[in-house]
């Protein structure tokens, strides 16, 4: 890994985790997914989980098929093993395994309409190749990413929205594909729970973002960001009026972590920060505020209908649950979380752009 912010951020999570991270001393991971953004995370965590904190090292199999994962950024090592896998098909592992995690997925939305079949078949198949792992290898805890979409667009009266409501989601609209495949997912975990006993537990994760995302995979802070380096305009779809809460990646991590060594079974849990509910046309305006207001924040089309006509209006999650149960505490504010996202993509892509200057001067990167 050459990104010093990824370095700091992991030892961040690390040091964040709490006591519970004794469990994977010794222990086999398998983590699918791992190729991708929270993938790359947990794996490059429990590397450096070996290195300085674990009695024993941890074992790590990742299983990924590149559907939208880029690569590993992890190097060759012996507590590592990487199996190119798609997990829609049974897998045979031989060794032992303690944890699972279970996050692939198709999450943009820009892939999740391409991809339409594949990505209900990742939440649906995967999931429940995944549970009958879990079963017959007698794991001590599998995590699941369900997502923060099953709760569809959410009535007003449930925002921050809490474990309990049940969701507003069309079974048929452009985004049914990713969040009704989400909802079966969790539906299968329940059902492993009650009839196996497996020790499955689940995350909702709201609007995560950081280093290690594609910048060209069109979710809204790598799209802002890439788009203004690049081009000098932020494309904001449609009117610009709905609502997020955007969770840096250390706070998610360290929660995913907390959520996975718990002895919580058969239980979802919201992860996420309910600081900063914003609006898209808010967001770009303190993007464009980092640009010293040079670049331009322009309405338009989505590139697919998930985008403007499906978008629900707003997101933000009640972490009562993740608080009181789990001692979780998103730390990071917007701010910081940009700067730190903005400063990792000028050190890992090679932008020649007028506006490195601009945001050097601004101090937003050294
Ligand atoms: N990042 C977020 O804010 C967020 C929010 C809600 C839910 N989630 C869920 O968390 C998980 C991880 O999200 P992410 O942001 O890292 O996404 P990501 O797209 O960066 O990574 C997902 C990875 O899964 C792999 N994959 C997809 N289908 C596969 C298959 N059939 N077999 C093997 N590998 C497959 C992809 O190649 C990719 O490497 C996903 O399940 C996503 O739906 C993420």
């Amino acid at each position: 890994m050459n990104s010093k912010i990824m370095q700091e951020d992991i030892k961040t999570i690390a040091q964040n985790i709490g006591e519970n991270v004794q469990r994977l001393s010794g222990a086999t991971v398998l983590i699918t997914g791992g190729a991708g953004f929270l993938g790359n995370y947990f794996i490059l965590t429990i590397d450096y989980l070996n290195k300085h904190v674990l009695k024993k090292p941890c074992k790590m199999i990742s299983i990924d098929n590149f559907i939208t994962g880029l690569k590993y950024n992890i190097e060759d090592q012996e507590n590592f093993k990487a199996i190119k896998h798609d997990v829609t098909k049974p897998l045979q592992i031989d060794e032992p395994i303690d944890f699972i995690i279970s996050a692939a997925g198709i999450a943009s939305p820009l892939f999740y309409r391409k991809y339409i079949i594949e990505t209900i078949d990742v939440g649906v198949f995967g999931t429940k190749n995944m549970l009958e792992l879990a079963k017959d290898k007698k794991v001590k805890s599998m995590l699941f990413f369900s997502s923060s979409e099953i709760y569809g667009d959410p009535d007003p009266r449930f925002v921050p929205t809490p474990e309990t409501y049940y969701g507003n989601v069309s079974p048929i609209g452009p985004r049914s594909n990713y969040d009704e495949s989400k909802r079966l997912g969790e539906t299968l975990c329940i059902a492993y729970y009650d009839t196996h006993k497996v020790p499955i537990k689940w995350v909702r994760p709201f609007n995560v973002y950081g280093p290690g995302m594609r910048i060209d995979d069109y979710r809204v802070v790598p799209n802002f960001v890439a788009n203004a380096l690049q081009k000098g305009f932020m494309p904001v779809y449609g009117a610009g009026y709905s609502t997020r809460t955007f969770c840096y990646v250390t706070d998610a991590i360290t929660g995913f972590f907390k959520v996975l060594l718990s002895d919580f079974n058969g239980e979802a849990f919201n992860v996420g920060t309910d600081r900063e509910e914003i609006s898209m046309r808010d967001l770009a305006k303190i993007i464009a505020e980092m640009f010293d207001n040079t670049v331009e924040i322009r309405n338009m089309d989505g590139p697919t209908d998930a985008y403007v006509t499906a978008d629900p209006k707003r997101r933000c999650p009640d972490l009562t649950k993740m608080r009181t149960k789990l001692h979780y505490m998103p730390t990071v504010d917007l701010r910081t979380g940009l700067k730190r996202f903005i400063r990792w993509v000028i050190e890992t892509h090679d932008i020649k752009s007028l506006y490195v200057d601009i945001l050097r001067k601004k101090k937003i990167i050294e």
